[in-house]
């Protein structure tokens, strides 16, 4: 049986494709984790004829598994720089549509295709719809630092005043979490963040960090599902 929360991201998910996938988009990015599987889901069921006119750009080794086994063509952000939109997941919004992303720890290629998208569309549950960011995710912000400097850049992201900032470790601590780009994962709580664009400057200063999880004035929509089967538009 399909779970409320699975059916949100789903409702949502399908209807941001039905608004903002057009029939003369080209060039279409697909960000990562567990709401985007329902836009390729969507995706496909719309258009069995996709795959002959449309070049899908992944975020991650996930989001391009999804691609490929979606059998769609699979380019990199490279060959197509110029994307008609990119729909993505988050780990929360707030009400003015800056997102935490980086629960998968794919933040950077997210904000690569993101950035090189015309719009950027977000999709998620009703969990992630806050009024401030640091509301509902307690984890924090993902920063993804090079693997030497990662003691380094924790010293200075507790001495911004994330005390409880830690390495993402893997599972039974088998060592540190690695992404897709080869590289280490810091989780920072900072509380209430009532100014993220300060913060993510802040945060980028520190030499030795890749990006910073934190989507500032990026989002033109995001779409929420809701627990009753509605779907909430910000
Ligand atoms: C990965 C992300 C995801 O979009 C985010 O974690 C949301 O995932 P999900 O849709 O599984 O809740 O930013 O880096």
């Amino acid at each position: 049986m399909t779970s409320l929360i699975e059916q949100a991201k789903q409702k949502a998910a399908y209807q941001a494709v039905d608004e903002h996938v057009l029939p003369s988009h080209r060039v279409i990015g697909v960000g990562s984790g567990s709401t985007v599987v329902h836009v390729v889901a969507r995706l496909l069921q719309r258009d069995p004829e996709l795959n002959a006119k449309t070049v899908f750009v992944p975020t991650s080794f996930q989001s391009r598994g999804l691609l490929l086994d979606g059998g769609l063509n699979v380019g990199d952000v490279d060959q197509y720089p110029d994307i008609d939109v990119t729909i993505d997941g988050a780990d929360e919004v707030d009400s003015q549509l800056n997102a935490i992303k980086g629960g998968g720890g794919a933040h950077l290629q997210e904000k690569v295709v993101a950035e090189a998208a015309k719009k950027f569309v977000i999709v998620a549950d009703y969990r992630k719809n806050s009024k401030i960011l640091g509301e509902q995710w307690k984890q924090g912000v993902p920063i993804e630092v090079a693997p030497f400097a990662w003691r380094v850049v924790l010293v200075k992201i507790q001495n911004m005043g994330s005390k409880d900032a830690k390495l993402r470790m893997a599972v039974a601590k088998a060592g540190p979490v690695v992404t897709d780009n080869g590289n280490f994962l810091i989780d920072a709580p900072f509380g209430l963040i009532q100014d993220p664009a300060n913060l993510l400057k802040d945060i980028k200063l520190i030499t030795g960090v890749v990006e910073v999880g934190l989507f500032c004035n990026m989002a033109e929509i995001a779409y929420f599902g809701n627990e009753d089967g509605s779907v909430a538009i910000r």
